[in-house]
């Protein structure tokens, strides 16, 4: 009888709140316990909020301690938040290894449970196809592109040599600079030119090699994206060729900045709170319960699945909840004046500190990358006196070194440019006429000629003053046509033409 009257009383209630659920649970798979009491708190607290919380409406925290095991954790999501009916998941990292973060992100998006990171950066997140239902509220490392763009327009560097690792975070910030380089936002027309892409394999002990390939290029500004062992390797490499000297500029990831041996003078970034997990747990716990308030006023909201068992039917309410959480704006959060994500889910509007290397673990602050709201934009604020640069000096380095030999080709048009042919018996030009070799179109030695003329003496002045040295040589089709330019081993063509 008593059991009767009971599931009577349940069914009446369920008919009469027969609206959205009023209680909600919210699973946190966190690195420690510290977290995770900051985790409870938070969602004690957020109940008296009511501009997030209507009264009647109650949020539960379930937490639990990440494991360094990727498959242990992915269970333990099952067993300890999903039997809970989580209707979103908070996940940090574990102390050491990082696949963790991927399983939960898996497992709770094979359910389409939004899952939100507080602390994982690998572009891989990114991957909508992989992590259905992952957002976070730290932006992934490619996003420091933006700010390196606006960096080198700053310090008015416009050829860059870009060094980046061949995986899938190296590959990604590439590709964002690229984008954002060549984006027409600004009204000042001012385009960074990538003088030439290195792209190295990652876990080799020498990249002597590639670092000779940047050194023969005319730009001295590189940008460097490497994981921490390999930065070490790329550093101690650099510093042996004497690239981490007055001249060159280096501006870091955030990862390369950490290395021990990062040369003196490196500019890098640090994302700010980037360790205060509070402050994320805090600013996605709001984003959240602002989501399921608003998704509450137009959207039918369904619980939660309950078991890893049922991958029949999908919950609608996960998808839904996921867009209603991407479109969040959370206005002075804990971890910036403004939290926002991408269409990928990736935190946007990050804030970063411009963090310049002065001496062995001196890593000075030199400006900061900040949301303005009044122009809602970011802004880049850099005090450029209190920077030390490659060398130690205090001088911004020119960026760039200007070729010293240049290969100089002309044609005969008289009264400008005389020839004359040199037979056997005759092996040198006099002292006003310059070498000219004729190659053919292949590299065959050609034959040999002697210029003279008004270009002739021209060209000898320039160099005098300019302070170069040259080539000189007939064009090899007789006329002034496409000629191949481009040579990366720091050669330039010069086309003399008067007419
Ligand atoms: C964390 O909490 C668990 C259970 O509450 C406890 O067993 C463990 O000892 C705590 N660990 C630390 C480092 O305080
Ligand atoms: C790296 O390779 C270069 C030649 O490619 C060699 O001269 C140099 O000694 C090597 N460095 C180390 C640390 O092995
Ligand atoms: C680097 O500089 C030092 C001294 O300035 C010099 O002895 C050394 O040969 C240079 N090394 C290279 C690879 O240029
Ligand atoms: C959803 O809206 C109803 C009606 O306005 C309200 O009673 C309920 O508390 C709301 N629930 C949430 C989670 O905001
Ligand atoms: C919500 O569910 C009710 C009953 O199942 C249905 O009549 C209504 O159209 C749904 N509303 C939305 C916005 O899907
Ligand atoms: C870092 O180096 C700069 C310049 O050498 C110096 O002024 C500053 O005090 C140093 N900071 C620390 C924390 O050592
Ligand atoms: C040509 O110049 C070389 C040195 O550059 C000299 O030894 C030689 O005698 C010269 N030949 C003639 C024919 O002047
Ligand atoms: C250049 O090539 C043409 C035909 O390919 C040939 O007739 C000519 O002799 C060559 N000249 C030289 C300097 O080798
Ligand atoms: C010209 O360049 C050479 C080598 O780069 C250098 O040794 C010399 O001092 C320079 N001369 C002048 C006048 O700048
Ligand atoms: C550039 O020119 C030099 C000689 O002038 C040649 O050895 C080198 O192979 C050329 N490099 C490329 C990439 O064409």
């Amino acid at each position: 009888m008593g059991i009767t009257l009971l599931s009577f009383c349940f069914l009446i209630l369920a008919n009469v709140e027969c609206g959205n659920p009023i209680y909600f649970n919210i699973g946190g798979v966190l690195s420690n316990n510290e977290s995770i009491s900051h985790f409870k708190e938070i969602i004690a607290h957020l109940n008296f909020v009511h501009q997030y919380v209507p009264r009647g409406v109650t949020y539960y925290a379930t937490a639990m301690k990440i494991d360094a095991n990727p498959i242990r954790t992915a269970l333990n999501v099952c067993k300890l938040l999903i039997s809970q009916r989580v209707y979103a998941v908070v996940v940090s990292h574990p102390l050491t290894g990082d696949l963790s973060p991927a399983a939960v992100s898996y497992t709770s998006g094979f359910y389409h449970i939004p899952v939100i990171g507080i602390s994982s950066r690998d572009s891989a997140f990114s991957d909508k196809n992989i992590h259905v239902s992952f957002l976070r509220t730290v932006p992934p490392y490619s996003h420091q592109a933006d700010v390196w763009v606006d960096l080198l327009k700053h310090f008015n560097y416009l050829k860059v040599i870009f060094i980046h690792s061949s995986d899938t975070d190296g590959r990604a910030i590439l590709g964002r600079f690229q984008t954002t380089s060549q984006s027409h936002d600004d009204d000042v027309e001012i385009k960074i030119q990538v003088e030439s892409v290195i792209e190295f394999e990652p876990g080799l002990n020498n990249y002597t090699a590639q670092l000779y390939e940047m050194k023969d290029a005319q730009a001295r500004v590189y940008l460097l994206y490497a994981s921490k062992k390999d930065a070490n390797v790329i550093f101690k490499d650099a510093a042996a060729l004497n690239m981490t000297y007055a001249g060159y500029v280096w501006i870091v990831t955030e990862q390369a900045l950490d290395v021990q041996n990062v040369p003196i003078g490196a500019i890098g970034l640090k994302l700010v709170h980037a360790t205060d997990e509070r402050a994320h747990i805090q600013d996605s716990i709001y984003v959240l319960a602002s989501a399921l308030r608003g998704m509450n006023q137009t959207k039918n909201i369904t619980e939660a699945p309950k078991d890893c068992d049922n991958s029949g039917s999908i919950w609608e309410t996960g998808k839904t909840l996921f867009e209603y959480i991407r479109n969040q704006v959370l206005i002075k959060g804990a971890t910036g004046m403004k939290v926002a994500f991408d269409d990928n889910g990736d935190r946007i509007n990050a804030e970063y500190d411009i963090v310049n290397v002065q001496g062995p673990s001196n890593h000075t602050s030199v400006g900061t990358y900040t949301y303005d709201p009044k122009t809602d934009k970011m802004r880049l604020a850099i005090a450029d006196n209190k920077i030390i640069w490659p060398g130690k000096v205090h001088t911004k380095p020119e960026g760039f070194i200007l070729p010293t030999h240049l290969k100089v080709l002309t044609i005969e048009e008289k009264p400008f440019v005389y020839t004359r042919l040199l037979k056997d018996d005759d092996k040198n030009c006099t002292a006003d006429e310059i070498k000219c070799p004729h190659f053919n179109s292949t590299n065959d030695p050609g034959e040999m000629y002697c210029c003279r003329g008004f270009c002739m003496d021209l060209l000898k002045e320039l160099a005098r003053t300019i302070n170069f040295t040259f080539d000189l040589a007939l064009s090899p089709d007789g006329q002034f046509g496409n000629y191949i330019i481009k040579n990366s081993s720091g050669t330039f063509l010069l086309i003399f033409l008067l007419n």
